[in-house]
């Protein structure tokens, strides 16, 4: 098949990624429940620069995929760099995996090394691979010689603090191919506790001799500017820092967008979750986007409580028009003082 052509955009590229053009630093991290293509295509319209799936499994799509499958590998016209995310371990299935996909016509395929969970780090996939970065360079020569797309990886810095091996599995990497290096900067074992280790990346940027992308604890647009200086990196990929808050990816903070200009955004993003997923689904997906729109604002806890529990598109609207009249053009508490994704929201 021939490759889609990437829009070429008016400006010089930020970076490139072998020869597919980035025009932007900061990117929407690939997230399970939560990049799809709703909120991934919107995060596009406000500046996210590449646009990842939530990883899929390789083995599914080899055996024909389910419906859930092939939503997630869903994408809008405009959203590219587009990069299918994919996981597993043996190298077959990732090849062949990648090639099916490539005929949907993808920017790049992207390998992910960094799933902590059990069910997938467990079987020597995500984080797992990183244990083996013999086998990680089998998966790239594999896939960079099958594909004709772009081949890149998303990693942790090793499975634990005893097993730092992240300069192995970088060289393993580029040496067979790969065109970018994400990297969360921190251990499988971490998950997400501590705090991401910055100069692990900065010390990935100074040996890769691809562009690297900067992950972990970027939450508002000074941590944005103290990751490029600290680390050099190409390009930032921002996950829950983005989750309700698209506007980071036009530096703006959390306490800088007024409410209407929320709602709005909320009323956008719930209108197209309807339409892709329909509304029944809708209602129930939205919730948790919900929660972290809301984040930060006092004195809403009723309204709060109700909007995550709201089951018809009718409902929604009624209880956002309530939130706007009660927050008129307030603001939400500063990012730091907004709680975790895994803490439930408080000060509501
Ligand atoms: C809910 C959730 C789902 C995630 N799903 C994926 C995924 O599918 N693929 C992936 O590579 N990383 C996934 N991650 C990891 C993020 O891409 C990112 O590496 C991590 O959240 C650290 O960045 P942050 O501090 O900006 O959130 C997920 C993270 C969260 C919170």
């Amino acid at each position: 098949m021939e490759r889609p052509r990437e829009p070429q955009g008016e400006a010089a590229p930020a970076f490139w990624v072998r020869d597919v053009p980035v025009h932007g630093r900061l990117i929407l991290a690939p997230m399970a429940g939560f990049s799809d293509l709703p909120y991934r295509s919107l995060c596009h319209e406000h500046g996210s620069a590449m646009s990842y799936t939530e990883f899929v499994s390789a083995q599914a799509v080899v055996h024909g995929g389910n419906p859930r499958t092939w939503e997630m590998l869903a994408y809008a016209p405009h959203e590219r760099p587009m990069v299918f995310q994919i996981f597993g371990h043996a190298v077959e299935t990732l090849v062949e995996a990648a090639v099916r996909l490539e005929e949907r016509g993808p920017s790049i395929i992207d390998i992910n090394m960094g799933c902590s969970t059990r069910k997938v780090s467990g079987r020597g996939a995500g984080a797992g691979l990183l244990k083996d970065p013999a086998q990680i360079g089998r998966i790239f020569r594999a896939l960079t010689r099958a594909l004709s797309v772009p081949v890149t990886g998303k990693i942790r810095l090793g499975w634990d603090a005893q097993s730092l091996n992240y300069r192995d599995v970088v060289k393993a990497m580029v040496d067979n191919g790969a065109a970018l290096v994400a990297v969360h900067g921190r251990t499988k074992a971490q998950g997400y506790s501590g705090r991401a280790n910055w100069d692990a990346i900065a010390e990935i940027v100074e040996m890769a001799g691809v562009p690297v992308l900067g992950n972990g604890d970027v939450v508002q647009v000074a941590d944005i500017h103290r990751m490029f200086a600290h680390t050099g990196c190409a390009g930032i990929m921002i996950g829950r820092g983005a989750i309700g808050h698209p506007w980071i990816f036009q530096y703006r903070d959390r306490h800088q967008v007024p409410f209407p200009e929320k709602a709005a955004f909320m009323r956008h993003h719930f209108r197209r979750m309807c339409q892709f997923y329909g509304e029944r689904r809708a209602v129930i997906l939205f919730r948790k986007h919900v929660a972290r729109y809301l984040k930060g604002y006092t004195g809403i806890r009723d309204l709060f409580l109700q909007m995550v529990q709201v089951d018809s598109a009718h409902r929604f609207e009624l209880l956002l028009r309530a939130l706007e009249a009660r927050l008129g053009a307030s603001t939400a508490l500063g990012d730091r003082a907004a709680p975790e994704l895994t803490q439930a929201p408080s000060g509501l």
